[in-house]
């Protein structure tokens, strides 16, 4: 089984392999059978480290108070470390074995993938932007005015993407996947995430 580190606690996937035994990333479980749903937490995590940036980023225009700084940290951290994980989860593991079903059933959810590995990108562009003022911001104590001001329209621009972009793969692509994959697809899934995280 993978300790967690402790800088990493919350963020880790705990495996049990070749078992089906809870993995847990973060502080909820789900079983082995269910990737999705393991994908839908990360998305709630997302969601939370986002709400962090956005609190920052009304802040960043004078010098950080230790709490904020921490929060700054953590979230920077999160998304550069564990959120391209996520990302690979679905664009490696998830999106090509739905591709490959051909099954009408799942139409309409694959059709949404490739707008989805767009927003991806766009995410990540935006991501750069933010990891870059956001650590600048950490060295340096704050932020111009202007930087600031960039900080928070990537952190905007970043929200605006997500919303729907969470939306869409919670309600649309995870329970078509969760009703019409495999067994074996799920456990092949849930193990490559497993592996992404050793
Ligand atoms: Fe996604
Ligand atoms: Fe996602």
């Amino acid at each position: 089984m993978n300790q967690p580190s402790p800088r990493s606690r919350s963020f880790t996937l705990w495996v049990y392999p070749g078992r089906s035994m809870p993995v847990q990333i973060g502080s909820k479980t789900h079983s082995f059978s269910e990737p999705t749903a393991l994908l839908s937490d990360c998305h709630r995590r997302i969601e939370m480290f986002l709400g962090s940036l956005q609190r920052v980023a009304g802040l960043t225009d004078r010098p950080l108070n230790n709490e904020s700084q921490q929060a700054l940290e953590a979230a920077l951290r999160y998304f550069r470390e564990a959120a391209p994980k996520h990302t690979a989860d679905e664009e490696e593991s998830l999106f090509p074995r739905l591709r490959q079903m051909n099954n009408p059933e799942l139409e309409s959810a694959i059709r949404k993938l490739e707008p989805l590995e767009h927003d991806h990108r766009r995410a990540d562009t935006l991501h750069a932007e933010v990891d870059r003022l956001g650590r600048a911001c950490l060295h340096r104590g704050a932020l111009s005015a202007d930087e600031s001001r960039r900080f928070r329209e990537a952190i905007l621009a970043l929200m605006d993407i997500y919303k729907e972009h969470i939306r869409i793969e919670d309600e649309d692509v995870f329970p078509a996947a969760g009703k019409m994959l495999a067994p074996s697809d799920k456990a092949a899934i849930a193990g490559e995430m497993a592996a992404r995280r050793k």
